[in-house]
């Protein structure tokens, strides 16, 4: 069992055996300790109930100590009272080590969630025919994530790419390709996306500046000439609506058309997923258009359970208590987003077996999940065969600035496309490794171009997805590559650093981690103890992340972690230790870090190399 839940344990029952079992649920509040010198937890609980019962903290805190020192035995040294009522709690040594020998297992303890139900993850979610930009790297990058972490606890996850690939949008970069005649065999996401610029361009037409024109008595001339640029404009979009039309009818050679659309912008995707070393593939890819056929079917049971109502020839979804209603068919009898979103409820909860149904989009979309999750739940789209009604979350997240501040552009001010962007954290990477690598005391001295690529690589990538994981979702952040790329500070290289100092260790004296993992634990020193006291809880940590959906909670501890082992490398010498005991129980502290480290990184999607 996790050390604070033990003590949790502990210490519930002390304060049931001073108070009585109607205090059988109080929160005893161990935290751990800020300084050593208090111990390394503290159970403050006996302050708040002082006051309930109107004991005085101290005498109160005095009789629980009595009775945790009971329930403990051998696991604590004597407990103190201090300050107004604290308990300071210090861990024996032996067994403190007899806690992290428990801990050194392959699987670094960290025990599995049961559950028969899967997880559901919505995450990526690109838009065919669009290039994939910056937000869609957040979703990509938190969705991996939080994958990861639930796989981790051995939860079936379903990663579930809900790309837009279906409705007008894509019909009108359709028609406006085949009425150019391009070959579609050798399309590039570049024409795609010329495109799409173009179809959008033709599609607004000047209306505004017709309506201003004709206003503003500007004379005929201008007024015709804005007006047959409308007449084109609308003559597009009536063209792209048929195609949609037919497309959606399932034509069989505007389908095959439609198909290579996909192709070509999902290469781009995978090989970016590659890149990032996020796990995306072609079967996690579950677009809109997976739903086309159940879309009347959602409207149809909407109505037929008196939940789906009409106005002005539209069908909305009306919530008791808020203004705002969820339109789920247009006038035109169209469906909508969130016509699509309410079919991906129902089946992902209903024949995935989700019970978490989480989705990592944009902030920005919150009213949409809110008022598609409460359709759902209305509707009882959000029972699970078994009954169980699942959690339908919406992990909403920030927008990624320039450093001016505003959403990040290019220098020519265009969108920063995904692709853009990790040539240049990749770019970055490999100038700071091979630079590094000309000292000839550099564990990279005379590597391989090959090698300084591949590091190079991980390093940059390390440095994007930590800075975008390491901050609390939903705050904007700035994307600034000379920051995050740096070795020290709160950056994903700094980690990898760590990771790969501890890797020479070994390598440098010609040692074989795995020699030293059943090396007595001697645990004395302060630093050893705070070490120990860290990679006791990373267990603690993985489901902490599961239960918030909160990544940078990984991040802080591995930081930590690192900055611990620091503390620890700079005070107790290793290869130099006094004695032979001394040294393998030290080695084996520096490869459960190491270990424990790499796994962390790795739920971040992080690969860490071995030299830097
Ligand atoms: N394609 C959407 C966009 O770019 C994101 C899809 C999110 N997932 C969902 N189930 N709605 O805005």
């Amino acid at each position: 069992m996790d050390i604070v839940a033990q003590l949790e344990s502990a210490f519930r029952a002390a304060i049931a055996t001073a108070l009585g079992p109607s205090h059988a649920d109080a929160d005893p509040a161990i935290r751990p300790s800020q300084n050593p010198a208090f111990g390394d937890f503290q159970a403050n609980g006996a302050l708040g109930l002082a006051k309930q019962v109107g004991e005085k903290p101290r005498d109160l805190a005095q009789r629980i100590a009595v009775a945790a020192a009971t329930e403990l035995g051998d696991l604590v040294e004597p407990l103190e009272v201090a300050g107004p009522g604290f308990i300071n709690i210090r861990l024996r040594p032996p067994a403190l080590a007899r806690l992290l020998t428990a801990v050194d297992t392959p699987d670094l303890a960290v025990k599995p969630q049961p559950s028969a139900h899967a997880v559901v993850i919505d995450l990526c979610g690109v838009n065919v025919a669009k290039q994939m930009h910056v937000g869609h790297l957040r979703a990509t990058i938190i969705g991996d994530a939080l994958a990861r972490v639930f796989e981790r606890l051995g939860r079936t996850v379903h990663r579930e790419n809900h790309l837009g690939d279906w409705g007008l949008p894509i019909a009108m970069v359709l028609h406006q390709l085949r009425a150019q005649r391009i070959d579609l065999d050798r399309l590039a996401l570049e024409d795609l996306n010329r495109a799409y610029r173009d179809a959008q361009l033709t599609a607004k037409g000047d209306e505004r500046g017709l309506e201003a024109a004709r206003a503003l008595g500007c004379g005929p001339h201008r007024v015709a000439e804005l007006e047959a640029q409308h007449q084109g404009a609308a003559a597009f979009e009536e063209a792209a609506r048929a195609t949609l039309v037919k497309l959606q009818s399932g034509d069989p050679e505007l389908v095959r058309d439609w198909q290579k659309l996909i192709d070509v912008t999902m290469r781009e995707v995978f090989v970016a997923a590659d890149v990032l070393n996020v796990r995306l593939r072609p079967e996690h890819s579950r677009g809109e258009s997976f739903f086309r056929d159940r879309l009347a079917g959602v409207v149809d049971a909407f109505v037929r359970g008196g939940l789906g109502v009409e106005d002005q020839g539209a069908i909305v979804v009306r919530f008791p208590e808020r203004e705002r209603p969820l339109l789920i068919r247009k006038r035109d009898g169209g469906f909508l987003y969130a016509t699509t979103d309410l079919a991906a409820v129902r089946y992902r909860v209903q024949e995935l077996d989700g019970e978490r149904v989480i989705y990592v989009v944009d902030a920005r979309q919150r009213d949409h999940f809110q008022d598609v999750f409460d359709a759902a739940h209305l509707i009882g789209w959000d029972r699970l065969p078994d009954g169980t009604v699942a959690e339908l979350l919406h992990v909403g997240f920030g927008t990624v600035l320039g450093k001016d501040r505003k959403p990040l552009k290019t220098r020519s001010g265009e969108n920063f496309t995904l692709m853009a962007l990790l040539d240049e954290a990749v770019g970055r990477g490999v100038h700071e490794v091979r630079q590094r690598a000309e000292d000839p005391e550099s564990p990279t001295h005379g590597l391989t171009e090959g090698e300084i690529h591949r590091i190079g690589q991980a390093v940059g990538i390390a440095a994007v997805k930590y800075a975008d994981l390491s901050t609390d979702l939903v705050r904007d952040y700035v994307f600034d590559l000379d920051r995050m790329i740096a070795f020290e500070g709160d950056t994903g290289p700094y980690l990898l650093y760590a990771h790969a100092r501890i890797c020479s260790i070994f390598a440098r004296a010609g040692l074989d981690p795995a020699g030293f993992r059943s090396a007595e634990l001697i645990l004395e020193e302060p630093a050893e103890r705070a070490l120990a006291l860290a990679l006791l809880r990373y267990g603690a940590v993985v489901h902490d992340v599961a239960r918030t959906l909160e990544p940078h909670r990984l991040c802080n501890y591995l930081r930590a972690l690192c900055e611990h082992f620091s503390a620890f490398y700079q005070a107790c010498p290793v290869l130099k230790a006094d004695d032979p005991a001394r040294r393998d129980s030290r080695l084996r502290l520096c490869d459960l870090t190491r270990r424990t480290l790499a796994d962390g990184l790795d739920l971040l999607g992080i690969s860490a190399p071995e030299r830097m």
